[in-house]
């Protein structure tokens, strides 16, 4: 069984595995669960509601075979009815969807937190930096929602600047959680930029290449864990 994130309500990391070396994934892992990771993060991304393409249900798998961590998947694609439950199947912990997916927002996520939620997964939703915090108020208020994950970057690839903008929408959304929620962000954390998130009430913090970038990747979440 995975270690469960929602059992505590300190400050977590999530590595991007988006950042490592995908031809030597597995040892990228062990890197940085040795190195002090809380869970890791999964960025599956289709080319289509973002530029890029990144990996998809194979990798899930293979990593779900790999690890008992936990596994935060963050679904960037344009049709996430048709592949969240295939990402459920490939092992998927958690499964967080974009706000922005749909012209009918509530009815979309209505229909993905049912199909999701039936099979135990835990069901996040995600804010693009320009979109309100009101936008997630309805799908927070649904019992099966768990995470609101707020983006500090326009999705789509790593190593960007952080957006200290999203802020005050991330003070706003922390004041709403219920106990059983919590608030992520992602994009752009490092030293430099993870307190002002901690300050701003988030629990999960998402790092890429300020993991996997760094040649020491204990150092470098030590580092992390330092400013929080
Ligand atoms: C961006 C992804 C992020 C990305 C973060 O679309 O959602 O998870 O991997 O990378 P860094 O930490 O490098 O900004
Ligand atoms: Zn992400």
């Amino acid at each position: 069984m995975p270690t469960d994130p929602f059992e505590t309500d300190k400050p977590l990391i999530a590595p991007s595995i988006l950042a490592a070396d995908f031809a030597r994934l597995g040892d990228e892992i062990d890197d940085v669960l040795a190195g002090g990771a809380d869970l890791l993060h999964l960025d599956v991304m289709d080319g289509l509601f973002v530029r890029d393409i990144s990996f998809g249900t194979p990798v899930v798998k293979s990593v779900r075979k790999y690890t008992d961590a936990y596994l935060d998947v963050h679904v960037m694609i344009d049709r996430p009815e048709d592949y969240a439950p295939k990402l459920v199947e490939a092992g998927a912990d958690g499964i967080s969807f974009h706000v922005e997916l749909a012209d009918n927002v509530r009815r979309t996520l209505a229909g993905l937190t049912d199909a999701v939620a039936e099979t135990g997964t835990n069901v996040g939703v995600v804010l693009n930096p320009l979109t309100p915090a009101e936008v997630a108020f309805p799908a927070l208020d649904d019992e099966r929602v768990k995470l609101v994950l707020v983006m500090s970057v326009v999705p789509g690839k790593g190593g960007q600047s952080f957006m200290p903008e999203v802020l005050p929408k991330c003070e706003q959304l922390a004041k709403r959680l219920r106990s059983d929620q919590r608030l992520e962000i992602d994009g752009g954390i490092d030293a430099g930029t993870i307190a002002s998130a901690r300050n701003a009430g988030v629990q999960w913090f998402v790092a890429g290449s300020s993991v996997f970038g760094a040649e020491d990747r204990a150092t470098a979440i030590a580092e992390l864990k330092a400013q929080l």
